[in-house]
């Protein structure tokens, strides 16, 4: 998430400072937009020009205080709340006072980040969704703490990058996992009670509903180790058996079938196997 946010912010013609914990992430990151752009170039979407100025505005770094010159900061860290509670901590003191801090959290509160700073009313959520260079919503989470002209600053800002602004409330799932992680989990309830076979069942949501994907290829590629994180913090908050997450893909993360990440999630990318094609 973070490499497609650094590069929707360049290609939007902002001076854009990647901080990542070690060189190698900072590489793998690097090499994944300049694949991405590739891509866009080939497509039509982005002018080969336009690439090359983008590029030479993303740079990278290992050192938190190099973003002390940053008017905005996007945290994108592994879901771990301990770790980005600490993140903003350090964020709130090397950043200037106006600096805005949002996070691209899917699902852990955003007051806990908030409450981390001296500066709540400056902290937001903006929760891309992927492949970020092609979907074009951003999620902002607004807590009992962001101010106005935090928000406003935050949807101009994200309204330049070419997206689609929708607000939250700081409730777990925000709006679009409340809505997709029941209906993701529901399909793998129905694959473990036999209603059908995990194509059919794709095929049917493709070519039903119009959706691009099926759920179990959207599992896939979304990674069932997170879909089952968001269920379960989904679960914590609110009680509610719709949010149980179904044994079948408890086990399928403790055997490390992942998804397309591991090479093997409901699909078995490793052995040859695809997702079915509507086209
Ligand atoms: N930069 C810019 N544009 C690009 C691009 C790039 N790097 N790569 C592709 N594109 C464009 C293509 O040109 C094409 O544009 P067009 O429609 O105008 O022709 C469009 O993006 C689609 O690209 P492709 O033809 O390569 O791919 P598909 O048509 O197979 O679509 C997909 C791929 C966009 C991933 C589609 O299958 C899809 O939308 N899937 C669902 C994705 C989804 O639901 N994402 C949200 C997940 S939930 C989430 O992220 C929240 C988290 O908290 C869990």
């Amino acid at each position: 998430m973070g490499s497609g946010i650094a590069e929707v912010c360049a290609r939007a013609g902002y001076a854009t400072i990647v901080r990542e914990i070690d060189d190698g992430l900072l590489a793998k990151g690097r090499a994944r937009i300049e694949k991405s752009m590739a891509t866009a170039v080939e497509r039509g979407k982005l002018a080969d020009a336009d690439r090359a100025s983008a590029l030479d505005r993303l740079s990278g770094t290992t050192k938190l205080e190099e973003l002390s010159a940053c008017d905005l900061v996007i945290e994108a860290a592994t879901e771990n709340p301990e770790i980005k509670k600490r993140t903003f901590a350090e964020l709130d003191r090397v950043c200037p006072v106006h600096t805005i801090l949002a996070s691209n959290t899917s699902s852990i509160p955003i007051i806990q980040m908030a409450t981390s700073t001296q500066r709540p009313d400056k902290v937001l959520g903006m929760h891309f969704m992927n492949p970020v260079p092609v979907m074009r919503l951003i999620e902002y989470v607004r807590t009992l703490t962001t101010s106005d002209e935090t928000l406003e600053t935050a949807r101009q800002f994200g309204e330049t990058l070419g997206k689609r602004i929708i607000v939250s409330k700081d409730r777990a799932g925000f709006i679009v996992n409340f809505l997709l992680i029941p209906y993701l989990t529901e399909a793998v309830r129905m694959l473990e009670q036999g209603f059908a076979s995990k194509e059919d069942i794709d095929v049917g949501m493709m070519l039903g509903t119009s959706y691009p994907m099926g759920p179990f290829t959207l599992l896939d590629y979304v990674g069932l180790d997170t879909t089952l994180y968001i269920a379960d913090i989904l679960f914590d908050e609110f009680k509610e058996s719709r949010f149980a997450a179904p044994t079948l893909l408890r086990q399928m993360v403790a055997a490390g079938y992942l998804g397309r990440k591991t090479g093997r999630g409901f699909y078995d990318y490793s052995a040859g196997e695809q997702p079915p094609s509507t086209r």
